[in-house]
């Protein structure tokens, strides 16, 4: 990958107008000239307060899911227009608590990334591999698979997306990837860009799954991995400032 690594916090559904408060004014106040691109992907409710936070800080602002529809009768759903009305830059797509709970489908999360792209807002779609799959020797397919769904982007390259290898398994249980082990997969998904665009080098493909302020450095550190989604740690304050000075 050409140019800097990415460090997105995944708040998930944690937060209250106090507490964000509280973690960006922690985060901020640590934070100076980051030497990496850092984004907070927030809940829909809280985007108005994110913003006003935000407003003269290097963080970006993200979300956590959007509608594959432009507008409409689609009750509970958040369209990419109205996170475009606040300073929207990431929107998380495919997230596997989604695609587990809600069962979005490979085809369901292209279409979400298409509609990010097309508002100007920067998908990072989310593959990886279960327990079982990995434990079947599925995991290389599995995330190609999933890859594969949003190569062909209509009228957008897919070298303008942000790829997250995050290993089912991995995701809020404390068991990480060791660096060894996701740098192979994340060499499997280069290949995969790199067939399918000239601009592959320009894909950041973060890795996600347990990341904190102890493992940080070991994983930013592998070749194809060019930065992180951060659930839990993301949450505090100075785990948080310490995944974003390991990410040089
Ligand atoms: P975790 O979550 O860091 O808490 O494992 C990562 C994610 O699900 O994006």
């Amino acid at each position: 990958m050409t140019g800097r690594k990415l460090i997105a916090g995944n708040w998930k559904m944690n937060g209250s107008l106090n507490a964000n408060l509280a973690l960006l004014k922690g985060i901020q106040s640590g934070l100076q000239a980051p030497a990496c691109d850092v984004a907070v992907c927030v809940p829909a409710s809280y985007l108005a307060q994110c913003q006003a936070l935000l407003a003269s800080s290097p963080i970006e602002l993200g979300a956590q899911d959007v509608s594959q529809h432009e507008a409409g009768a689609y009750t509970g759903e958040i369209s990419a227009v109205m996170l475009k009305d606040f300073g929207v830059r990431y929107v998380i797509v495919g997230h596997s608590e989604r695609r587990q709970y809600h069962a979005e489908s490979d085809n369901q999360v292209a279409a979400k990334a298409q509609r990010a792209l097309a508002n100007g807002i920067t998908p990072i779609v989310c593959v990886g591999e279960s327990l079982s799959e990995r434990e079947s020797g599925l995991t290389e397919e599995v995330v190609k698979r999933q890859l594969a769904a949003v190569i062909h982007l209509n009228g957008h390259c897919i070298s303008e997306i942000v790829v997250a290898y995050e290993p089912v398994w991995a995701i809020g249980t404390g068991k990480t990837a060791s660096p060894e082990m996701a740098q192979q997969v994340h060499a499997v998904l280069r290949a995969q860009l790199k067939a399918a665009t000239p601009h592959s080098d320009r894909v950041r493909i973060l890795y996600g799954g347990s990341m904190n302020a102890g493992n940080a450095a070991e994983l930013l550190a592998q070749q194809d991995i060019d930065g992180g989604l951060i659930g839990g740690a993301s949450l505090k304050p100075q785990d948080f400032l310490t995944i974003i000075a390991a990410a040089h």
